[in-house]
């Protein structure tokens, strides 16, 4: 029985792609394998996550909420990421998320005798997908720190098995009239092997 970590950090109040198409992909998932355990992390629900890392909390700011966040991802064999794209980066929420679990010697080791040279701690072996969405295409804003940017994070802290299901264009003129359903179904083949795979 594997143990599979939903993290679902979604800002839109309606039509949120990567939400619907998580649930979807938690549904196909259960009936492909019926004992694994599932647990839901909604970012949104999180009272540790209300408040960002500022000076003022620095000395306190990892706490035992932060350590319950470590274990959860240490405790998992399959993890989920589900996300929007907020101001061309990945969502506030998750951001935070993040500041909590991204600690020297518990998720990383930092070595500065080189680029690169820093450790993972958290075991590679774990599969992760990603399911993102963003309103505009992938390639319109370069500098949009969205997927890379979180697939590197997880590289950073060890997790190396990443798959990425992209939603983009959501916003665009081809895609604003559309139902979410209909967003979904541009790309439900790479959802259906993506499922399969995980
Ligand atoms: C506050 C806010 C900021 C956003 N910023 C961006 C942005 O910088 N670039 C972009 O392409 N889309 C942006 N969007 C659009 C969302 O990325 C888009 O609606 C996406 O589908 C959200 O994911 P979801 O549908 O899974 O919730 C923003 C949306 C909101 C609500």
């Amino acid at each position: 029985m594997k143990k599979v970590l939903v993290i679902e950090a979604h800002l839109s109040k309606t039509f949120s792609v990567s939400e619907y198409a998580t649930k979807l992909f938690l549904e196909k998932y259960k009936k492909l394998n019926p004992n694994d355990e599932i647990v839901e992390l909604n970012l949104n629900e999180e009272k540790k996550l209300e408040t960002i890392l500022n000076i003022k909390n620095f000395d306190y700011f990892w706490n035992e909420e932060s350590q319950r966040y470590i274990d959860l991802i240490n405790s998992s064999d399959k993890i989920i990421i589900s996300t929007g794209m907020i101001n061309f980066t990945i969502s506030p929420l998750l951001k935070n998320f993040l500041d909590n679990i991204l600690q020297a010697n518990k998720t990383f080791k930092y070595k500065y005798d080189g680029k690169g040279t820093s450790v993972g701690l958290v075991d590679s072996n774990k599969k992760v997908q990603l399911i993102m969405a963003q309103g505009s295409y992938k390639d319109w804003y370069k500098f949009s720190a969205f997927d890379d940017y979180l697939k590197e994070v997880l590289h950073f802290i060890g997790l190396k098995n990443i798959e990425l299901l992209l939603f983009d264009g959501t916003k665009t003129n081809e895609q604003k009239d559309l139902s979410v359903e209909e967003k979904f179904k541009l790309k439900e083949k790479e959802f259906n092997e993506l499922v399969i795979k995980f």
